[in-house]
């Protein structure tokens, strides 16, 4: 991977999604922008879902990353910024609290507090992450349990240092991994993630089945023996619980 800086920041007052805003404008935005919006008013998720969040109190942001040639590596991508948001978290969260889930949420106590959303689009990976700042009431239905920083951390941080910091996380994960290949970064994370051996249920499609991880594999996909057969199962795309938690 290359070595990228992300030191264009755009920042924007309101915006359907930021992820759609870097998406529209790639051509024209150089490698190593990044879009904060201060507002997002159709925030989208994994899977067609709504990300909800408000103004002052989200963290909305999209990262773009040019010249890439294989879609995969929108998704291999993706662990590598799941990484820096452990870091990103740690300066108000205890660092064993912090857990990564596949394939890219973050979660304090089962509670989801960071989400990521990559996409692949015309030779460009942009990169959103949305993350609970501070307690908000959602304008819909969040399906899950959610949580904050300032519920997890008794602090209101202020959104002008969450957004250096975000970024700052960011290109240190790079700097440290851009003598890595792209193909090594779902293992990299999977070490983070210390999931190995967890008991899973996974749904993708409407089929469900429960079974110990293995492994992820080189694009990212998770390696599931299924308990009931110990059928080995590659999951390339869906929602798993784990331990019945989360
Ligand atoms: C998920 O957990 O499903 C991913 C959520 C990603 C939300 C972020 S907020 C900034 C960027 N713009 C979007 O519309 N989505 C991402």
């Amino acid at each position: 991977m290359r070595c990228i800086c992300f030191r264009n920041i755009i920042e924007l007052d309101e915006i359907d999604s930021t992820n759609k805003y870097v998406k529209t404008s790639a051509e024209k935005l150089p490698e190593g922008t990044v879009v904060f919006s201060d507002e997002q008013t159709a925030g989208r998720g994994r899977m067609d879902r709504l990300w909800y969040g408000k103004k002052g109190k989200s963290i909305f942001a999209s990262f773009l990353i040019k010249n890439i040639y294989d879609n995969l590596d929108a998704v291999r991508l993706s662990f590598l910024f799941s990484i820096a948001l452990k870091t990103f978290f740690s300066k108000y969260i205890s660092y064993e609290r912090i857990r990564l889930k596949w394939p890219n949420d973050v979660l304090i106590d089962n509670k989801k507090i960071s989400g990521i959303l990559s996409e692949y689009s015309k030779e460009c990976v942009i990169v959103g992450i949305g993350i609970n700042v501070s307690d908000f009431e959602p304008d819909g239905d969040i399906e899950k349990p959610w949580t904050t920083i300032q519920t997890e951390s008794g602090t209101e941080p202020d959104m002008n240092a969450l957004r250096s910091e975000l970024t700052e996380a960011v290109n240190g994960v790079f700097m440290r991994y851009c003598t890595n290949q792209l193909t090594d970064f779902p293992k990299i994370w999977f070490r983070e993630a210390d999931i190995r051996d967890n008991t899973v249920t996974v749904d993708s499609g409407g089929n469900s089945f429960t079974g110990r991880v293995k492994m992820i594999d080189d694009n990212g996909a998770l390696v599931v023996e299924d308990s009931s057969n110990g059928e080995i199962k590659t999951v390339y795309y869906g929602d798993i619980t784990i331990n019945d938690q989360f």
